[in-house]
């Protein structure tokens, strides 16, 4: 084909205009109902910083309230919650998961009480809490027990949900944990007030490091390839998509995110109909942080750019412990 003088024209004249690059990515807006905070709460009495997450702090029981207000002024919509001990008593079925001392069943309550339009989501899992540091029972024989894993994780989601978690998250990966905790929820005559959004695509990730290190969920012995899946594995996450929209859950995970994102896309593809989030993870804050604050990028550019890729692939809600940096920008854009 011959090159005309008007095709240099072809492109560029359909976003030489700020109002015109809007218009040209349709349903990619970040706005704070995309967002979710994950947090860290533990039973200590001053806020704490953590140490292998510069800038993110773990919220006790006690100071949560005064410490999220400033944040729910900004915006907050949502928060995901993740409970931090030292010193606890581990066991081989995760006993302290859904003990009455354990922090997010504390924390449950005051948090409705004090911010009643925040949703509440809860990390749903054992491996902090079981001396193996596994996500679930293991047998004698030192594999994985399904059945009996899946019973307790659906007893952990259901104390949470009955303590006033609006959503609960299991990110353990076991097979008919969305099954088992849909059911559990109806019998406890939560069915209808409790959503399951299920880590559906989690991978086996070498992104999870700083969080493991607060949490102090690294297992003892072996890995957890067993129940995440094989980063190379499109496949296998198409068919752990399925499998919890079959069980019933009401919402989808991809996780990590910025190395997964044709993952995002053809978890949203594929089952348009759901929620999807996306979970920037720890190492991913971790790498932005640092390499921002080494002055090798514009941190808010880069974020910005991530954010936008995240929501063009078809993420509905981005997890991220960005969020309440990203409030502050998008208060200063509202601005103008
Ligand atoms: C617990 C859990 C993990 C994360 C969320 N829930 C760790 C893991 O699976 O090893 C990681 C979150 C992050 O890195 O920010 N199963």
């Amino acid at each position: 084909m011959s090159k005309s003088p008007e095709a240099r024209h072809i492109l560029h004249s359909g976003y030489f205009h700020p109002a015109l690059r809007k218009l040209q990515t349709p349903n990619v807006e970040i706005s704070p109902h995309n967002l979710m905070f994950p947090i860290f709460v533990g039973n200590n009495e001053k806020p704490i910083e953590v140490k292998s997450m510069p800038g993110i702090v773990q919220y006790g029981v006690s100071n949560i309230e005064e410490c999220l207000k400033p944040i729910v002024n900004k915006g907050l919509k949502s928060i995901l919650l993740f409970a931090v001990e030292y010193g606890i008593p581990k066991d081989e079925r995760g006993s302290y998961a859904d003990s009455p001392r354990n922090p997010v069943i504390q924390v449950l309550p005051k948090l409705r009480r004090c911010f009643p339009d925040i949703i509440i989501a809860c990390d749903v899992c054992l491996c902090p809490y079981t001396n193996h540091g596994h996500c679930g029972i293991i047998s004698k024989d030192g594999v994985i027990n399904n059945e009996a894993s899946i019973e307790r994780i659906a007893q952990v989601a259901v104390a949470y949900a009955k303590s006033g978690a609006h959503i609960v998250a299991p990110s353990d990966m076991m097979d008919g944990r969305i099954g088992a905790i849909k059911k559990c929820l109806i019998d406890a005559g939560l069915g209808n007030r409790v959503s399951v959004l299920s880590y559906a695509a989690k991978f086996a990730s070498g992104f999870y490091g700083p969080f493991r290190d607060v949490t102090k969920s690294a297992p003892l012995f072996s890995d957890r390839k067993c129940y995440q899946l094989p980063p190379g594995s499109k496949g296998l996450a198409t068919r752990a998509a399925l499998r919890d929209v079959t069980e019933g859950c009401d919402m989808l995970m991809v996780k990590p995110g910025l190395s997964y994102l044709d993952i995002v896309k053809q978890t949203k593809d594929t089952h348009p109909e759901y929620p999807l989030f996306v979970y920037q993870v720890s190492g991913e804050y971790a790498m932005l942080y640092h390499a921002a604050k080494a002055g090798a990028i514009d941190l808010r550019g880069v974020l910005e750019e991530i954010l936008l890729s995240m929501r063009r692939a078809g993420a509905d809600c981005i997890i991220t412990y960005f969020t309440p940096v990203i409030l502050d920008w998008l208060q200063i854009r509202s601005k103008y």
